[in-house]
């Protein structure tokens, strides 16, 4: 049977549990939620519903182009960056591709649609889930494509802008397709300290993914793109899908949301400040936290044999967050929650405090010198 592995599923908890109201801190999409500037285009881009969207998404790439700095030919759009993911692999049809364990899931599940030998790199909880140099020894002249998400999913650990250089120069000797996934880049503190949109026009082997999904809580309307100075990859992605993958409702979102700088001021304001609060409070759980430089906390309970999981546990209460026991090199002690406003990451330590708190709990409870 077809497993789902990502977070959000609120319809099977809400069918689990019987509750219509669930809290879902398993996906890490932007706490303020989707902007009303951004439902009030999409109303009114529902007059024009009835015609075919642009296929080459014309106006929203101009305005990407514009807000990214870089060549308008360079950007093609898909129904939310998965979408560019399976895009990239069918495209490429790769035989050998090399990934991080652990990572976003769909980078595997679309090189599997081709038959690629996946070789994996396995992060370590002694090195803090983070990418090492020796990295690059794994890449060689068979290795058609490398994927680096950064921040990682699950683990919020980021890659510096000069170690991700030397992947790709060393790539560049491979003949070798670099995938930099930065949908989560808007959420850490010094984006553009990171990302490696300055590399565009001098790496043609690099793809960098990007999506409105996270950024401006769009996970619904399915937006994402992909930046890259290479023509004939832009050219691949655009012949394995279909024509009119991005919805005239999504295009007109995008166009909008680019126009919200007090929206994403609000954003870099609120991430740090709730990110903190969160750290501090799941530590006094006695959890161990790692890496988390984006706007979601990854960490690990202590060895449990208790049947019921935390997240079982949650979502008693309603509240869903991602056990991360499905990610490769993980299990079940493993777990993500998205960062939050205050009042819902106060519901979350609350609902906490009351699962770790009965008599069966195998938690290291600090609350009592409190
Ligand atoms: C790292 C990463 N990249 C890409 C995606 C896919 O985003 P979208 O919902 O825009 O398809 C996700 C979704 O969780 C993700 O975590």
């Amino acid at each position: 049977m077809y497993e789902y592995v990502h977070g959000g599923d609120i319809y099977s908890a809400k069918e689990q549990i019987g509750k219509e109201e669930i809290l879902d801190f398993s996906v890490n999409t932007n706490p303020l939620g989707l902007p009303e500037e951004v439902k009030q285009a999409i109303r009114e881009a529902l007059a024009d519903s009835e015609k075919y969207p642009d296929p080459f998404c014309r106006e929203l790439t101009a305005a990407l182009a514009n807000y990214e700095k870089t060549n308008q030919d360079y950007i093609l759009c898909g129904n939310g960056a998965s979408d560019i993911i399976f895009r990239l692999a069918l495209g490429l049809k790769p035989k050998k591709a090399l990934l991080c364990a652990p990572t976003f899931a769909d980078y595997e599940k679309a090189l599997k649609t081709v038959g690629c030998d996946i070789e994996y790199y396995y992060l370590s909880i002694e090195e803090n889930f983070s990418i090492e140099i020796d990295f690059i020894d794994k890449i060689n002249i068979e290795t058609d494509m490398v994927y680096i998400c950064n921040p990682n999913n699950p683990t919020g650990q980021l890659c510096s802008k000069s170690f991700i250089q030397r992947v790709l120069d060393r790539c560049r000797e491979t003949k070798t397709v670099v995938l930099i996934d930065e949908c989560f880049i808007d959420f850490i503190d010094q984006p553009e300290e990171y990302s490696v949109q300055p590399f565009v026009e001098s790496y043609s082997n690099l793809v960098i993914l990007k999506a409105f999904t996270k950024s401006y809580a769009m996970a619904g309307i399915r937006l994402g793109y992909t930046i890259s100075s290479n023509k004939l990859l832009i050219e691949k992605m655009r012949t394995c899908g279909q024509d009119w993958g991005v919805s005239s409702l999504a295009q007109a979102a995008g166009i909008s949301a680019l126009k919200l700088t007090d929206y994403i001021k609000e954003t870099k304001r609120l991430i740090p400040e709730e990110r903190n609060f969160l750290i501090g409070e799941l530590t006094n759980f006695g959890f161990e936290i790692y890496g988390s430089k984006a706007n979601y906390i990854f960490f690990k309970t202590h060895d449990s044999n208790n049947v019921q999981s935390l997240k079982q546990k949650l979502l008693s209460k309603g509240i869903l967050i991602r056990d991360c026991s499905n990610y490769i090199n993980l299990n079940s002690n493993f777990y993500r929650v998205a960062v939050k406003k205050r009042s819902d990451n106060m519901k979350l330590i609350e609902a906490l405090k009351e699962v770790t708190d009965d008599e069966n709990n195998d938690y290291n409870i600090r609350w009592a010198g409190r």
